[in-house]
């Protein structure tokens, strides 16, 4: 049979719910949209990356590598899980390292979720989830949420009614919907579960919202896992670094699991390059709610209702007059303009705008503006 043959029958093997998996929708790169509509100068404000790139010495870091690139890395990861573990006054024995924090949410699901068990998450929850419960061949429980965010007595029920519940996902800020969980609340949500249930806190977005860094709650329970990624305010998403923090136990058992160099030697370099420079992230933070704050202005002023978000990136309402959120991300495609529709999570009427530098915030609104009033 030929290489480009149609028959699907070799697909029999895999399970249903793969076969019926939407692949992950990335942000539109920069240079397909130039292809596209062979606009230059293009913004892209689609993927939560931060503008304002990464520290400056991470790029040292990095050229101290360039001489030993036909080494393996570190498999361990010793200085990075040493200076996390300084960073969150944590043992080292209680890190795994991820290429990205997407690989250990993957890693967690193979780990703690067969075919017979259940992936509980909210609706509006970070899209991954849904798809890892599908990858396992699990079931997967979306809980409704509420005002845009996690509905933690609902999703307490949920595991309540599915006895086969392995893993609750928690996106806290949520992505794509930037909404924040009470602390207290959290609190007495995680006590209230049965021990043999995973609960893992996805705070990719930790970095810009402070007060929801939840390292505190690991002490409290060996059932807590606290997922973290080098991609947003540390201006590393190209390189793929995250971490999980969690009890001793359940470390190992990811660690078993990961794929042996799961982490580059230049990730390795750079993440630990990139955590020593607090001062930068500081600066990640001021400029981001400066501009959010900015943000939050100009679509007050063009009549657009959006969720107060407390990452970087906010969800704005696009239903205005006879305009309809696809129409408008058309349009602003058009002029060279990248945002993130939200319909493949049932918010039609949305669109995610990442918050970018002041230059590129007065283009997105200056754009948008022309595309509602038409002029
Ligand atoms: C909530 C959340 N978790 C995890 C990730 C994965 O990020 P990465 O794999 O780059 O660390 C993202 C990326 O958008 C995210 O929004």
């Amino acid at each position: 049979m030929s290489v480009t043959s149609n028959d699907q029958s070799v697909l029999r093997p895999a399970y249903d719910s793969i076969l019926t998996l939407a692949p992950y929708q990335t942000g539109k790169p920069v240079e397909e949209l130039t292809r596209e509509y062979g606009v230059s100068d293009v913004v892209k404000l689609a993927s939560n990356e931060n503008p304002l790139g990464c520290s400056p010495q991470v790029t040292l870091a990095i050229t101290e590598q360039l001489g030993q690139l036909a080494r393996y890395p570190d498999g361990n990861g010793y200085y990075l899980k040493q200076a996390l573990s300084d960073f969150n006054d944590i043992g080292m024995d209680c890190i795994t390292l991820g290429n990205g924090s997407n690989d250990l949410l993957d890693i967690l699901a193979r780990s703690f979720v067969s075919r017979d068990d259940a992936i509980v998450y909210s609706q509006y929850g970070f899209v991954i989830y849904s798809m890892l419960a599908k990858m396992q061949g699990a079931t997967g429980i979306e809980v409704p949420a509420q005002r845009f965010g996690h509905n933690l007595s609902a999703m307490r029920q949920a595991v309540d009614d599915n006895a086969n519940t392995k893993i609750v996902f928690i996106a806290n800020p949520n992505n794509p919907t930037g909404t924040q969980l009470d602390r207290d609340e959290l609190y007495k949500f995680i006590a209230s579960m049965p021990s043999s249930v995973l609960i893992v806190l996805d705070e990719a977005y930790i970095e810009y919202s402070p007060e929801s860094n939840n390292r505190a709650l690991l002490d409290a329970f060996d059932n807590l896992v606290i997922v973290r990624t080098f991609s947003k305010a540390y201006g590393l998403a190209g390189l793929r670094v995250g971490y999980a923090l969690s009890s001793a136990p359940v470390a190992d058992l990811l660690n078993r699991i990961r794929q042996p160099f799961n982490v580059s030697r230049i990730g390795l370099a750079a993440a630990a390059a990139a955590l020593e420079d607090q001062q930068f992230i500081e600066t990640v933070r001021q400029t981001n709610q400066e501009q959010m704050c900015w943000l939050e202005k100009q679509f007050d002023a063009l009549g657009l209702g959006f969720i107060r978000s407390y990452a970087n990136f906010i969800m704005v309402k696009m239903e205005v007059e006879m305009e309809n959120a696809a129409v408008i991300n058309q349009a602003l495609l058009e002029q060279g303009v990248i945002v993130r529709p939200l319909a493949g999570y049932g918010l039609d009427n949305w669109l995610r705008i990442t918050v970018g530098t002041a230059e590129d915030n007065l283009r997105l609104i200056d754009t948008l503006r022309s595309i509602l009033n038409d002029d």
